[in-house]
């Protein structure tokens, strides 16, 4: 199905070692060839590897970009170099300022050219590539619109450097980099669909799960302007670099008994039964064996059928991921369920990576939990500082001042000042105290006792920023004494299968290795960890081991719970229906889970969350 075939890697880093690989050699070809090499680039989070990978090849002496000039795809226009947002910045800090290139060689478009020169500018740009001898390679990411650069969906073939308005979706991407929506800037300068063809070669790059969707479509789908990057597939060298997760979409992977003669087991049926009838759009008791040899599936039918008895094994091995006893039912045969019934009551531990995170994608079950008598703590592991926009922030800033005045106090330490003279770091504090206000509140509405709640402030959060947190061993320590001291029977943690630069990858990988480095004591033995949702991830029906519904109340009840996550929503409310109320959007994934399993022909529920086992 592949349009252009995906080179699939267990995680980002081995895929990024390639890229660097192919890179370092095209440089070292050209300095041996004496001429100069070009190269295009992006930034976000996606090339990150492959610029750590460079750096380092550089400092080993493997590579020199003296004679390399760099092209940069993208600049958000209204902000100057020095903003610390603009990708001049971006670049500075990432890649430039930690290897030999002269600055001279770098191009990265201007973002604070007066409009009535653009059309120039944008021509004088690409008369620089060209008269630097054409990009020899390109490296991308893909955003989850399907754009290359800032070609939004809609961008012609033949499109140059231009200005572009930037799509919704994108802005909300970067609202984490400028702590908010509203402060993104509306438009960029980009370069074209058509300057990205004129490079010699290309190498396409997609990360974690959020990406997997647009991915499928880019390389899967006929090439349409709605999708900007499956335009490239006209080139005739492109090379695709997928992780797991990001390929986890393609035909291939998703249903792969497409690609050919595969193993029948449990969990591959339970995976092609639900998958077969939400395509066909039947209840999983009423599938024929005509719609398992219509969709491709003859080969299940072959070994495992008819199709009635496959449809009960499937019917079943779904049925029984549903419990509303997450921490497993007390004196009850558990052979089919998907926690023990035993120690009861358990000792359980939720490690939320941010702030928000459990009480999004698993508030009910924390409810339920709590009402099922189990010692439950929770390990808020960040503060979640660098997500709190100012305008939240100065608004609880000037209440405080207010209550000052009110009391009298002799001590007005913050009196008179305004917010934006105070430093960052006082800043950040008081974003710190507004976001465990926040969880505080919405913690208690879910049950859980304050004595219950660990705030970790993981140092590399405190001291790190967004897409450029790098964990230590203290980290890990800190991490390591808190699991260890509480020698928990079930852990959830989320994170697993994000992209690698996040807050929620990082905490997960961390949580895994501890948990494997505990893997041979009684304690570690006997701890099932469990996957939650993360913000942007929702789990595929036969992936899903344990699937804990809510009733209608208890929905109203987590949605309250949320809310209190108040800096974490969007500041400016949706003006029209069209426009969405984007960050509670996860909560309505249970709702869509309920749908899922009731169009499978099980019970209506108001709303479920889900969860993976993990075994490490
Ligand atoms: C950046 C650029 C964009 C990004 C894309 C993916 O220069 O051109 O197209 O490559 O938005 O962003 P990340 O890598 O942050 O997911």
């Amino acid at each position: 199905m592949e349009k252009i075939t995906a080179n699939i890697y267990d995680g980002a880093q081995a895929a990024s070692v390639v890229v660097a690989d192919k890179i370092a050699e095209q440089i070292n070809n050209a300095e041996a060839e004496d001429r100069s090499f070009v190269l295009g680039l992006a930034t976000g989070s996606t090339p990150l590897g492959v610029y750590r990978e460079l750096i380092n090849r550089v400092r080993k002496g493997e590579i020199s970009f003296k004679n390399t000039y760099t092209f940069n795809l993208d600049e958000y226009y209204g902000i100057g170099p020095e903003h610390p947002e603009s990708y001049r910045s971006f670049m500075e800090r990432h890649f430039f300022s930690q290897i030999d290139i002269p600055p001279e060689n770098t191009f990265v478009p201007d973002g604070l050219i007066p409009r009535s020169d653009l059309p120039s500018y944008c021509k004088s740009y690409e008369k620089e590539i060209s008269e630097h001898g054409g990009i020899d390679v390109q490296l991308l990411g893909i955003g989850r619109t399907g754009h290359v650069g800032f070609n939004e969906p809609g961008s012609s073939v033949d499109s140059i450097t231009r200005l572009v308005q930037l799509d919704d979706l994108t802005r909300e991407d970067a609202s984490r980099d400028f702590l908010g929506k509203e402060n993104v800037p509306l438009y960029a300068l980009t370069m074209g669909i058509q300057s990205i063809l004129n490079a010699k070669q290309i190498f396409m790059l997609a990360w974690g799960k959020s990406k997997a969707p647009i991915v499928s479509k880019a390389l899967e789908e006929r090439p349409t302007l709605q999708i900007p990057a499956s335009l490239l597939q006209e080139h005739e060298e492109i090379e695709v670099y997928l992780d797991r997760p990001a390929s986890s979409e393609l035909t291939r992977v998703k249903q792969p008994w497409t690609a050919g003669e595969i193993a029948w087991d449990d969990k591959m049926m339970k995976h092609a039964v639900s998958w077969l009838s939400l395509k066909s759009q039947k209840s999983v008791l009423k599938l024929l064996d005509k719609d398992y040899s219509e969709f491709g599936l003859s080969g299940l039918l072959a070994s495992k059928g008819p199709a009635h008895k496959i449809n009960i094994i499937g019917f079943n091995s779904v049925q029984h991921t549903i419990s509303g006893w997450p921490g497993g039912k007390p004196q009850t045969d558990d052979e089919t369920r998907p926690e023990r019934s035993t120690p009861f009551p358990k000792k359980i531990l939720f490690l939320a990576p941010e702030p928000q995170d459990t009480c999004l994608s698993a508030g009910a079950t924390i409810q339920r939990l709590v009402q099922q008598g189990h010692e439950l703590k929770i390990a808020v592991m960040t503060s979640g500082k660098n997500s709190v926009p100012h305008e939240e922030t100065e608004k609880y800033f000037s209440f405080c001042q207010k209550i000052h005045d009110l009391s009298d106090l002799q001590e007005k330490l913050l009196q008179g000042l305004d917010y934006d003279k105070l430093d960052d770091e006082i800043k950040g504090k008081i974003k710190a105290s507004l976001r465990r206000a926040e969880t505080l509140s919405a913690l208690k509405i879910l049950g859980v006792e304050p004595e219950n709640i660990l705030f970790l402030d993981l140092p590399f959060y405190e001291n790190g920023r967004e897409r450029n947190y790098l964990p230590t061993e203290d980290d890990k320590r800190v991490l390591s004494s808190t699991i260890t001291e509480f020698q928990p029977q079930q852990l959830f943690i989320t994170g697993k299968d994000l992209e690698p630069s996040t807050v929620q990858s990082i905490c997960y990988e961390m949580a895994t290795d501890i948990m494997n480095d505990f893997s041979t004591e009684d304690w570690g033995k006997d701890c099932w960890v469990w996957l939650y949702e993360s913000e942007k991830q929702i789990f595929n029906l036969g992936e899903i081991d344990m699937a804990v519904p809510m009733s209608p109340l208890e929905y109203a009840n987590k949605s309250k719970a949320v809310f209190q996550h108040h800096s974490q929503q969007d500041q400016t409310p949706p003006i029209t229906s069209e426009e969405r109320l984007t960050w509670p959007l996860k909560s309505r994934s249970d709702i869509l889970h309920a749908k899922r399993y009731d169009s499978l022909g099980l019970a209506e529920y108001e709303a479920i969350e889900t969860f993976v086992r993990i075994r490490l």
